[in-house]
């Protein structure tokens, strides 16, 4: 079997995601899950692009051990630089470099011709051999660039010190037949192509992302660069778990696997989700909510007569829990306890106090408790920030024939203050007390709601983007009150706008 190396870019080239930016704490809250996954490589950020994102990488390298934490880099010297002091802190640390060697991009957008091109990327990998052993040089665009100077490139980059060499489809472009055409061509092309991983990091732009990454891995790739839920730039990145339980399935097809720890699947795809906000697709394979779900008659009985029949993998080969009914009202801590840590959650003595005070206020509201209300409440403690704006009251008046009112009352700083607004609806009126009483200038991009379980007492999720001064901010909150779920997703967005605010101060001050 051949052990495929998974590099994962959710921290990177999904936060390209067009609103999925994440903050330092999010990062190293996915990077942590990402070990416990058991990918290879963690790609934690570009360092160059802003300070935040040199702070999350630099403290993924601190901070997450047991993986190699790579950073990218244009080849530049200033960036190779910057990603190198980023990454320096790392048990294992990457540089990834990369240059486009496509004409369109050469062209068009870098202004050079082939001979520079091929001088920078030389000189890319050899500076940042400098600072590290692992090199990998990414051929920008290579699916569009001329087999033969894409041979060349790599072969000079091998020889300069590169030891993973990637082949992006960077938009999307390939046909699999076509990608595994050029993937051949280069192993019998490059004659050094035997001192480097060759990798492969496709994008999604005609929904071939996977299907181009394991033509690739049957034709000699021994890296894949992937997303979680396939998260990416425009239309996405290979989607990590597809990969990998492709070739979990197939083995004999493939003859390759991963170290991947497939149960952790699930859970890194909720994680990814809620932090991200990003949605799954009900029908996305693997993970989305209908992946196990048998609804024909057919179907349904030749399931319940031998699962094969319409199943080709279990459930909980990936961690997809079945919905048990876990706890109510009456278990104790012992229980609660116990229950978190089968769910994966380690927590410390003063956050599972909070957790268990939340979960019995939460049986006091909803008669049953599914393993999917504790992750909800859970993920929200252990993702939680410094807050500077917190909700303590609020009610709400509405109805047919009424005009919806709402009182407010939240804590800003060491002040409480409350304001009474009417609205369009019952979450407008809340929504203006709450962007009155914090004089917030944001502006609502994105609203969504989410039951985490069924039944009209289920625990409701609302998902909300802010946008600020060019950039959207997440913000997430659950309740089994809609309303009150709403209001606590847009405080959640303000308490990050307010950080957000803070360390730019403070980093404005350091200066
Ligand atoms: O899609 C792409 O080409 C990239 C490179 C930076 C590897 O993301
Ligand atoms: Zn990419």
């Amino acid at each position: 079997m051949n052990l495929i190396k998974i590099f994962d870019t959710t921290l990177r080239d999904g936060e390209q995601s067009p609103g999925g930016s994440m903050n330092v704490e999010e990062k190293l809250q996915v990077a942590r899950q990402l070990v416990r996954l058991g990918v290879d490589i963690i790609e934690a950020g570009f360092p160059i692009a802003s300070p935040g994102d040199f702070e999350a990488v630099n403290r993924i390298a601190k901070e997450v051990k047991g993986v190699t934490i790579a950073a990218l880099a244009r080849a530049r010297h200033a960036d190779i630089e910057r990603a190198a002091e980023a990454v320096k802190p790392a048990e294992s640390g990457r540089i990834h470099t990369f240059l486009a060697t496509s004409d369109i991009h050469l062209q068009y957008k870098l202004r050079l011709s082939r001979d520079q091109a091929y001088d920078a990327a030389i000189d890319a990998v050899k500076y940042a051999r400098r600072f590290t052993d692992d090199v990998e040089f990414s051929a920008e665009d290579a699916t569009r660039s001329d087999r033969d100077f894409l041979c060349r490139v790599t072969e000079a980059a091998i020889s300069a010190g590169a030891s993973t060499i990637n082949i992006p489809d960077t938009v999307g472009y390939a046909i699999p037949q076509e990608f595994e055409e050029l993937i051949t061509y280069l192993f019998n092309k490059v004659p050094n192509i035997d001192k480097a991983t060759i990798s492969v990091h496709c994008h999604n732009d005609l929904g071939l992302a996977v299907a181009n990454s394991l033509a690739a891995v049957l034709h000699g790739a021994g890296q894949v660069e992937c997303t979680v839920n396939g998260i990416g730039e425009r239309a996405g990145n290979a989607s990590m778990e597809e990969i990998v339980m492709a070739l979990k399935t197939r083995p004999k097809f493939f003859n390759a696997d991963t170290r991947i720890n497939t149960p952790e699947i699930y859970k890194t795809s909720r994680l990814v989700r809620k932090i991200t906000g990003i949605v799954v697709q009900p029908n996305k394979a693997i993970v989305g909510a209908n992946a196990f779900a048998h609804e024909s008659g057919i179907h349904q009985d030749g399931f319940l007569k031998e699962r094969s029949t319409y199943e080709i993998m279990e459930p909980a080969s990936v961690g997809v829990p079945q919905s048990t009914l876990v706890l109510g009202k009456h278990s104790g801590r012992h229980a609660f306890k116990s229950r978190l840590v089968e769910l994966g959650f380690n927590l410390t003595d003063e956050e599972l106090n909070s957790a268990f005070d939340k979960f019995k206020h939460l049986c006091d509201q909803k008669k049953y408790v599914f393993d999917e209300d504790i992750e909800t409440l859970v993920a929200e403690q252990v993702a939680k920030i410094p807050e500077v704006f917190s909700l303590l009251d609020l009610s709400v008046e509405s109805g047919m024939n009424k005009t919806p009112t709402a009182l407010v009352r939240l804590n800003v700083g060491d002040q409480t203050v409350e304001l009474t607004q009417v609205g369009d609806g019952p979450v407008d009126a809340v929504y203006k007390a709450i962007s009155a009483i914090t004089g917030t200038k944001s502006t609502l991009a994105k609203f969504e709601v989410k039951s985490i379980t069924g039944g009209t007492d289920a625990l409701g999720e609302v998902i909300v983007a802010l946008m600020e001064d060019g950039r959207s901010v997440r913000g997430n909150g659950s309740d089994t009150d809609i309303i009150v779920a709403a209001a606590k997703a847009y405080i959640n967005a303000l308490n990050k706008i307010a950080i957000r605010r803070r360390d730019m101060h403070q980093n404005i001050e350091g200066l």
